[in-house]
């Protein structure tokens, strides 16, 4: 019933030009994917609209890395979910661990942004996940509840089918290290009895939940396996058309 969702946050990465050479590699090899499988790329903001021009003609789908929950106005730097809609996104990342470590994100500055990008259309891809300490002093399963809760806050059943959440475990984002087939396999299952609590099983059963944090093609297999892992949110190798390919490819035979 789920399809897989590969998607790449190029985090702040790839301006225009390192941004076409990289569309340019992976259209070559991606621009057919199977129709069993989603496939996303979010750029920065400035590299959004030549993603879009660049992706038309393929399979590839386009989202950003943020929104802010105003509609417009006196907030310097910010970037509305109207802008980025008008811009052809059909998706957007809302409270990656990076921007509630270093930019003040919270729960309650998630759930306000995921309102905002269903209001105007764009699937928010919520993160959560746990630090390492969480982890070792056993806070993670609770944790991780207590930030998807606080994420739907107020979010309608509806709405919520066009919700995407990632787990994404901190000790695992960017450091080579990943979270084990099994670690992966019982947080997202915990996860989707979280939403069955909140909406119903059917619904929980229909919500995409990816994982996040170092996956590659070495262990995409492993991972995209588990029944309860319907795709990936991939940073450092969505950088590489070769591996980003692979792993759609990956996702694909899996289908
Ligand atoms: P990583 O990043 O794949 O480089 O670990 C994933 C993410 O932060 O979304």
């Amino acid at each position: 019933m789920r399809r897989f969702l590969i998607a790449g946050n190029w985090k702040m990465n790839c301006g225009p030009y390192d941004a076409a050479e990289l569309l340019e590699g992976l259209k070559e090899k991606k621009a057919d994917v199977d129709e069993n499988v989603d496939v996303l790329v979010c750029p920065p903001f400035v590299s959004i609209g030549m993603a879009v021009n660049y992706l038309h003609d393929t399979d590839i789908q386009v989202g950003a890395q943020n929104l802010h929950f105003e509609e417009n106005g006196a907030y310097t730097g910010e970037v509305s979910g109207s802008m980025i809609a008008e811009s052809g996104c059909n998706y957007v990342i809302i409270g990656h661990s990076e921007r509630r470590q270093y930019f003040g994100e919270t729960d309650t500055t998630v759930n306000k942004r995921s309102h905002k990008a269903l209001e105007h259309k764009l699937a928010p891809i919520i993160c959560v996940g746990e630090s390492l300490d969480q982890r070792k002093s056993d806070e993670h399963f609770h944790l991780v509840k207590n930030q998807v809760t606080a994420a739907l806050f107020d979010i309608s059943e509806d709405d919520v089918l066009d919700v995407v959440i990632a787990y994404e475990p901190i000790w695992a984002i960017g450091t080579g290290e990943t979270a084990s087939p099994e670690q992966a396999q019982e947080m997202h299952e915990h996860i989707r009895k979280v939403i069955a609590e909140l909406y119903s099983e059917d619904t929980a059963e229909r919500i995409n939940i990816l994982y996040g944090g170092s996956m590659k093609p070495a262990n995409a297999k492993e991972l995209l396996s588990q029944p309860d892992v319907d795709g990936g949110l991939i940073g450092g190798a969505s950088l590489d058309a070769a591996s980003f390919s692979e792993i759609i490819t990956i996702a694909e035979e899996l289908s």
